[in-house]
């Protein structure tokens, strides 16, 4: 039987069997404004007051305060959670994201015994990837045939793939944490990401969408894969209310 982390938002674990499996690790992708930050806060917060779990909060974007401030509009006091550590937010500004950023958030999800992560976003991890530090890397070697080279877009391209795909890599090997993985997801074309590899290699995808019905604009929420788990393939409404997140039985 595979073990479960539950969200505890109301309507949405029963679509994945109860919750994502442990371990896994789910992008969360969607336009702006879809609510995919309170779907990543709701996840913390009901980890560490429903289910003594801890989390840990990535953000290139918000600061903590900004983040603070989001949760409490939805009831959710992180104060009282910040200070006794079973939620920390992590705060790295775009400008200090090297190779070692994604190492030292594995590091301390390990040392730190951290339930649950959740990077807000891949996306922004993606644009700002170290691309330059990453010379040396063996397999550019090879596709350069130990020559020197200069193809900035198709080489970096590649570099954020590999850097991506590590990152997702080493975190499934922390068999304690369960991930959510924000990502901004481009309003059209065939990929559901940005970096068009992280859908791939992450374990589950959930899409938000947003968008007008009959000149109405309305949240929709979608289990787009979910490994290990016979997930519900129908697309939900999404509300947002003063509580935080409710996924909505489909209208049939
Ligand atoms: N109390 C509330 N009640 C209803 N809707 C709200 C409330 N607070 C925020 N919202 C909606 O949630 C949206 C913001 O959600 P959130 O910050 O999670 O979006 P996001 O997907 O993370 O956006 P971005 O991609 O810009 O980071 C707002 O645009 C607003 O429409
Ligand atoms: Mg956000």
């Amino acid at each position: 039987m595979v073990k479960r982390v539950k969200t505890g938002i109301r309507g949405f674990d029963e679509l994945v069997q109860g919750g994502f499996p442990i371990a896994s690790t789910i992008l969360l992708t969607g336009s702006p404004g879809t609510g995919k930050t309170i779907f990543g806060l709701q996840f913390l917060y009901n980890g560490a007051s429903k289910f003594n779990e801890k989390g840990l909060y990535v953000t290139f974007e918000q600061t903590e305060r900004a983040l603070v401030e989001q949760a409490k509009l939805f009831g959710w006091d992180f104060e009282k959670y910040l200070k006794n550590k079973s939620i920390q937010i992590l705060h790295i500004s775009t400008r200090e994201i090297n190779q070692e950023t994604t190492k030292s958030i594995v590091e301390k999800v390990m040392k730190e015994k951290i339930h649950r992560l959740v990077i807000d976003s891949i996306s922004t991890l993606a644009i700002n990837a170290p691309i330059y530090t990453f010379m040396t890397d063996t397999a550019l070697i090879d596709i350069s045939n130990g020559r020197s080279f200069f193809s900035p877009p198709i080489v970096g391209d590649f570099i954020v793939k590999r850097f991506i795909y590590s990152f997702i890599d080493d975190l499934r090997n922390v068999d304690h944490c369960t991930t959510i993985m924000i990502s901004e997801s481009p309003e059209k074309g065939e990929y559901l990401s940005r970096d068009t590899i992280s859908e791939f290699v992450c374990d589950g995808i959930i899409h938000i969408v947003f968008e007008s019905m009959g000149g109405e604009f309305s949240r929709s929420l979608l289990v787009r894969k979910m490994r290990h788990t016979k997930n519900d393939e129908d697309i939900h409404p999404l509300e947002i209310n003063n509580k935080g997140l409710v996924v909505h039985s489909t209208e049939k």
